[in-house]
Formats: structure tokens, sequence, C-alpha cells
């Protein structure tokens, strides 16, 4: 059997990256699968988030995810720390994964920065949280970004190596990565090299799901671009990563193939190229904004899908982390 696991941190600023680099394939998924879709809190505390922010954002989070299609009866949408055999399955990995795969982490590296003595031991645990979230459910696929994907490889490592130290041949899957649709890196509208990013403390560089139609026009009017006209092919994008980004993202937003943009646009000025994205981003992200909006004057109605989620997820979970402890040879009495 297929099933789905993924999750999105509530750390504020939901951006267009997070919508067409992961919730929107995620709707696009759940004919096929059994899908689990985590607001992972446990995850955001990471690093530091003021308690309040986190509780608003967990609710932005769901309702982004609910207005844009993702049908929660059908499917499981709940936050992670609901569930506290995540935390308990996070503990038996931090006891699998070695201290030199963790050292790989490139994601570590870019957050902790510079002072890595004083980023959290959360911080750097958090892939092996990210290994149980998915394992916790044998999800045997994994919608994510690119950025993702190194993570991915280290839940796969840890669910060999349980396997193995354990005689469990097969117990836990090998989660497959889905890197889906044509936006799976969007970049900063400030910085083509650098992904567009919740902590960029530029707010010209991301479009935020919350952003009204005058923020979406002036953030891609001022977009970084440079003096020439748009390309006449692919070829000549090369080197010029700011345009490859705006063109990337009118292609994923109007579900047509770069190739097919690039020609519809080719010669042109960016003027009228900016004007046309604008539009286009507005008529695809506004009634999905006004849904979100309804939904988080409603909280009572988000907490309900949340706790209902939860529920669900728990009862899938309970028989694995059973099993689990057995395998360990944790005593239960
Ligand atoms: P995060 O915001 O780090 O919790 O990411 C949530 C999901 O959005 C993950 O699947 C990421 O891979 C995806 N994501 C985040 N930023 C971007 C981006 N700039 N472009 C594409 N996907 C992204
Ligand atoms: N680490 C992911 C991110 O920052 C979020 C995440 C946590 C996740 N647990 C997950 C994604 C499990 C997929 C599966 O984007």
């Amino acid at each position: 059997m297929s099933r789905i696991f993924s999750g999105i941190q509530p750390t504020g600023n939901l951006h267009l990256g997070n919508y067409l680099g992961a919730v929107r394939n995620w709707v696009k998924l759940q004919d096929d699968f059994e899908c689990i879709f985590c607001v992972v809190d446990m995850h955001a505390i990471t690093q530091w988030q003021d308690p309040a922010a986190l509780t608003a954002s967990t609710r932005e989070v769901a309702a982004a995810m609910i207005a844009s299609g993702v049908d929660a009866k059908k499917h499981i949408i709940f936050n992670q720390s609901q569930v506290a055999a995540h935390a308990e399955l996070a503990w038996i990995f931090n006891c699998v994964a070695r201290l030199g795969w963790l050292n790989r982490m490139t994601q570590f590296k870019d957050k902790a920065g510079k002072n890595r003595e004083n980023a959290s031991v959360g911080l750097y645990a958090y892939p092996n949280l990210m290994a149980a979230d998915i394992l916790l459910y044998r999800a045997t696929h994994v919608p994510v970004g690119e950025d993702q994907k190194q993570h991915l490889e280290l839940a796969r490592d840890i669910a060999a190596k349980f396997n193995h130290d354990f005689g469990v041949e097969d117990f836990f899957p090998q989660p497959e990565p889905l890197i889906l649709g044509t936006a799976t890196r969007v970049m900063s509208l400030k910085d083509g090299t650098k992904k567009m990013s919740k902590s960029d403390p530029s707010a010209l560089s991301r479009i935020n799901m919350t952003d009204d139609a005058d923020a979406i026009a002036k953030k891609i009017r001022e977009a970084k671009t440079d003096p020439e006209a748009l390309p006449e092919d692919a070829k000549a994008m090369e080197g010029r990563p700011e345009v490859a980004n705006l063109l990337g993202i009118y292609a994923a937003l109007s579900d047509t193939s770069l190739d097919d943009v690039i020609a519809q646009f080719a010669g042109q000025g960016f003027g009228a190229f900016k004007k046309d994205l604008a539009d286009l981003a507005v008529a695809k992200l506004g009634p999905i904004q006004d849904e979100m909006r309804r939904l988080m004057d409603d909280t009572a109605h988000i907490d309900a899908v949340l706790k209902d989620g939860a529920q669900r997820a728990r009862s899938i979970a309970a028989p694995i982390m059973t099993e689990i402890k057995q395998t360990v040879g944790f005593l239960n009495v």
C-alpha cells in the first residue's frame, strides 16, 4: 500500500514557494494515495518561536492546506505535537542515527550559521524527528521540495539501519521522495540564486500567501531583472537566474511548460511580462487567499479539523509504535 506523509513548519510567512513547491502538489496526489499532511510545530521550535505566533501560524498553515483543496475528511491534516508518538520515535532514532550522518546535513550548517555552538540540540537532531514523522506511519512516498532531499536520504538510512540492527527486514519501508512540478525551487524575487524563504529579512523577496493583490503586484513590479529583453529560448536564459525564476513561476501558475512560456514572451520587455505575471498570480492565488481568510476567522473549525486529524493519526500510529517498542525490547506491563 502507498501512503504519503509530508509536513510544513508553522514558522510564519507561508509563501509562494511553499504553495508551488509543496501544498499545490499535495492536492494533486489525493486521488492516488492515502495522505497524511502535518503542520510540524515540533520542528518549528528548533529555532525560537513566539508562542502566540506559533499558535496563529499553525492555524494559518492548516487553513492554507484546506483552502488549497486538501480534503481533510478523506485524508488527514493535523499538527505534530498532538501525536506524542512522533517524539517517542524520534528518541529511538536519535539512538539509531550516527553523529557522522547528521554532521553532513547542509540545512543545519545553513541554519546554524557561524554560531554553531549556540544552535539548539533540536536543530541538530531535526532530521531524526523528520524520519520519525514519516516512518511512524510507514509512509512510502514523501512529496517535498528539492531542499529536503538530503533529509529524506537520512530517513532511508535510518529505516535501513533500524531494520538491520533489530533483524526486522522490511519493517520500515524505504520512503521515496516525490519532487513534483515545475517549481521545485522558487527563488527570491531579489536574488535569483537564493531560495524564496520565510526567514529572508527582505519582505520584497517573497510573495506571502496573505499578501493582497496590491502587495503581489508591487513585489512582482519591483522584482530584480536585468536590462536585456526576455530570452528567445532556454539557452538564452542561462546566467540570468532572476529571469529564469520569474518565467518558472509563470509556467507553474499557468500550468504550462517553461518552453511555452519562453516562446510566449520571447524578445519582449519586462514591463508587460511583469504585469501579466502579477495578474496571473492574483487570479490564481486570490480565491485561495479569500478562503484562507474566511477559515482564519473561524478558528473553532480549524481546531476541530486538527483535532479530528490527530485522533485518526494516533490510531494509525499506535499499533506501529507498539510493534517498534516490542522490537526494541521496551518492557510494557
Ligand atoms: P518549510 O517552509 O521549510 O517548512 O517548507 C515546507 C515545504 O515547502 C517543503 O516541502 C519545502 O521543500 C517547500 N519549500 C520551501 N521553500 C520552497 C521554495 N522556495 N521553493 C519550492 N519549495 C519550497
Ligand atoms: N523538514 C521539512 C521542511 O522544513 C518539514 C518536515 C518535517 C517534513 N517533517 C517532515 C517534510 C516529514 C516531509 C516529511 O520543509
